[in-house]
């Protein structure tokens, strides 16, 4: 029976998995190596459901309920009595390959170790625990409080039982949950970025402005959101990094990283996180 959550990463997409947990009344422990994504998570969390506040969906109370259920802690020490752990850290595979090895040894033998990794591989992750068996990918989409998909991925040794955990407690969270195989990009990120990333090349090429670029995408395939509004949003270094997975994991030229994108990330350039990418925010 899952009650504590821990979750590893405050920061886009860690802040809002901590929040829809507490929300679903777990008792969240959030944990992050740097105090001010910490101190900026509980500031989104508690903007975010002001706003949930004023569509009705939640009233004020909850709002203290949630952010009372919220622990944060620079030590992971912290997750060590937590029935899972849902690792949300920057899209790396050395990092999270050691803070897996980290939380291996902290967390109690018995709870699983989920990954929010949007394209690293389950597999490889798991391999470094010394229990493979209850490691499980769940792929949240951002902003995780507003979006319904969790893509749940099965790595080579997840066992059945840990994958229906994965499901039910996705469920639990009123996520509706897919299942994709452990190649890289999965289902989501495999159709998405390649699309963000030809965006980019059609910038790059002087084909239109990112304006145009996005209007036209916006209008003329009814998406939400254009294509380079979309990569702002998710975070270039994220959106790099998923391109470079793809590139090297399917080996195919077809998923070169495009040179401006590389460029922006070069610059600091991130998107809405970091105040620009391919527009600029407040
Ligand atoms: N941004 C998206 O749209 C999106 C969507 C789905 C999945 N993801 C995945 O979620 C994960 C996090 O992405 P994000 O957008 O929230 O990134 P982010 O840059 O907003 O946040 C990353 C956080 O990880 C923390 N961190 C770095 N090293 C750490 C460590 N060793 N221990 C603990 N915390 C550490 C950082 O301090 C930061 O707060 C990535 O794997 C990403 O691929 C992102």
């Amino acid at each position: 029976m899952i009650k504590k959550v821990g979750v590893v990463g405050a920061g886009q997409m860690g802040s809002g998995i901590a929040h829809v947990a507490a929300q679903s009344k777990y008792e969240v422990f959030l944990y992050d190596v740097s105090k001010s994504s910490l101190d900026k998570a509980l500031a989104v969390i508690s903007k975010s459901c002001d706003r949930l506040i004023k569509k009705e969906k939640i009233l004020e109370e909850d709002k203290q309920n949630i952010l009372n259920s919220i622990h944060c802690s620079i030590d992971i020490d912290s997750l060590s009595d937590c029935d899972v752990v849902v690792e949300a850290a920057t899209e790396n595979l050395n990092l999270k390959l050691k803070i897996f090895e980290s939380l291996d040894k902290t967390v109690k033998k018995e709870a699983y170790l989920f990954t929010n990794t949007s394209s690293i591989s389950v597999t490889k992750i798991a391999s470094i625990t010394s229990r493979p068996e209850k490691v499980c990918g769940v792929h949240f989409m951002n902003p995780v409080p507003i979006m319904t998909l969790v893509e749940g991925i099965k790595g080579l040794q997840t066992s059945d039982e840990t994958f229906k955990v994965a499901k039910d407690f996705s469920e639990s969270l009123n996520k509706t949950f897919v299942e994709a195989k452990d190649f890289p990009g999965f289902i989501v990120n495999r159709v998405l970025m390649p699309m963000i990333n030809e965006a980019c090349y059609t910038l790059y090429e002087g084909i239109g402005s990112a304006r145009d670029i996005d209007e036209a995408m916006k209008r003329g395939t009814n998406q939400p959101m254009g294509p380079l509004t979309l990569a702002d949003f998710i975070g270039l270094d994220t959106c790099l990094a998923i391109m470079n997975v793809l590139h090297e994991g399917l080996g195919d030229s077809k998923y070169r990283p495009c040179p401006l994108l590389v460029k922006h990330v070069e610059a600091g350039w991130l998107g809405r996180k970091s105040g620009r990418g391919f527009y600029t925010y407040d």
